[in-house]
C-alpha cells in the first residue's frame, strides 16, 4: 500500500473511518472525505497522534460538483490517484408508503449516484495520469439481496451498487483500474445508533457469532481489496456478513 493515494468517503465514522486509519497504516496517504466537518476534525487529531498521513475535505457524496472537486484536491495535493472507496451512505427507515417520490431521489443521491460520481471521477482521473493497478472499492450491503417495507429506496440503491460495480470492473479493466464492493450485514456504527435495544437484539441473533459486525472487521476485507493479494479480485460484491446470509 506504500505510496499509494486513496480516498475514502465517509470517513469520519464507522467503517469509513477503520478504513482511512488502516490504509494510513500501511503507508498510503489518505485522503479523507465526508459531510461531518467535526468528525473529520476528530480523526484528523487521531491521526496526527499515531503519525499517519492523511488529508481531509469536507464533501457532499450526493453532489457531483464535490465529488469532481475532492478527486481534484486529491491529485493536486499528492500528484497521483491509486483508487477510491465509495463508502459514506445513510440509513432508511421510512416505509414505501411514506416515501415521497418528489424526494425520492434524494435518498439515491446519497446512497447511489454518489458511488457513480466516485468511480466517475476518480476513473477519468486514473485514466488521465495513466495510474497503474488502480483500485476502486464500493459499499453495497446484505440489503443489496433482499426488500423490506422500509428499505424501499436503501435496497434499490444498494441492489444498484452490486450492479455499477460489475459494470465499471468491465468497463475499466483496459485502464487496469479493478472495481469490487463490500456487502456487509449489520454494523455496529453511528447508521445503527437510533435502531431501538429489542431491534438491535434480534439482529445480533441472525449473526452466527450472535453479535454485530464491527467496523474494525468490514475495512480488512476493504483493504484486502486493494491490496495485491486480490489482484484476481474484479467486479465482485464479497459478503462480509458473518453467515447472515447463509442462513436466513
Ligand atoms: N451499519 C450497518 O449496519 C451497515 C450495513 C451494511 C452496509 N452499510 C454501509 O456501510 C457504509 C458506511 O456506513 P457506517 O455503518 O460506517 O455508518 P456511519 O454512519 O458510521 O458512517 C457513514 C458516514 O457517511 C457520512 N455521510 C453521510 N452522508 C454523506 C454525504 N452526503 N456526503 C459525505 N458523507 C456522508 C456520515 O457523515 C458518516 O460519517 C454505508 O454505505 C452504509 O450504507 C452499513
Amino acid at each position: 500500500m506504500k505510496k499509494d493515494v486513496i480516498i475514502v468517503t465517509g470517513a469520519a465514522s464507522g467503517v469509513g473511518r477503520e478504513t482511512a486509519l488502516l490504509l494510513a497504516k500501511d503507508g498510503a496517504k489518505v485522503v479523507c472525505a465526508d459531510i461531518d466537518k467535526e468528525g473529520l476534525r476528530e480523526l484528523t487529531e487521531t491521526m496526527r497522534k499515531r503519525n499517519l498521513d492523511a488529508k481531509t475535505k469536507v464533501t457532499d457524496v450526493g453532489k457531483p460538483e464535490e465529488v469532481e472537486e475532492l478527486v481534484d484536491f486529491t491529485v493536486d495535493t499528492y500528484k497521483r490517484l491509486d483508487g477510491i472507496f465509495n463508502n459514506a451512505g445513510i440509513r432508511d427507515g421510512t416505509h414505501f408508503d411514506d416515501v415521497d417520490p418528489v424526494r425520492y431521489h434524494e435518498h439515491l443521491a446519497t446512497n447511489q449516484h454518489s458511488v457513480f460520481y466516485g468511480m466517475h471521477y476518480a476513473a477519468k482521473k486514473m485514466q488521465e495520469l495513466n495510474t497503474k493497478n488502480g483500485r476502486i472499492v464500493n459499499t453495497a450491503s446484505i440489503r443489496s439481496y433482499f426488500g423490506a417495507k422500509k428499505s424501499f429506496r436503501y435496497s434499490a440503491a444498494k441492489a444498484a451498487i452490486v450492479s455499477m460495480t460489475m459494470s465499471a470492473a468491465d468497463a475499466l479493466a483496459k485502464d487496469g483500474i479493478r472495481v469490487n464492493a463490500v456487502a456487509p450485514a449489520f454494523i455496529d456504527t453511528g447508521l445503527l445508533a437510533s435502531v431501538p435495544q429489542e431491534r438491535r437484539e434480534r439482529l445480533e441473533k441472525k449473526h452466527l457469532r450472535g453479535r454485530l459486525l464491527k467496523a474494525v472487521e468490514v475495512a480488512k476485507v476493504v483493504r484486502f481489496l486493494f491490496s495485491e493479494d486480490s489482484i484476481a479480485v474484479n467486479g465482485a460484491t464479497l459478503l462480509v456478513d458473518d453467515g447472515f446470509l447463509a442462513v436466513h
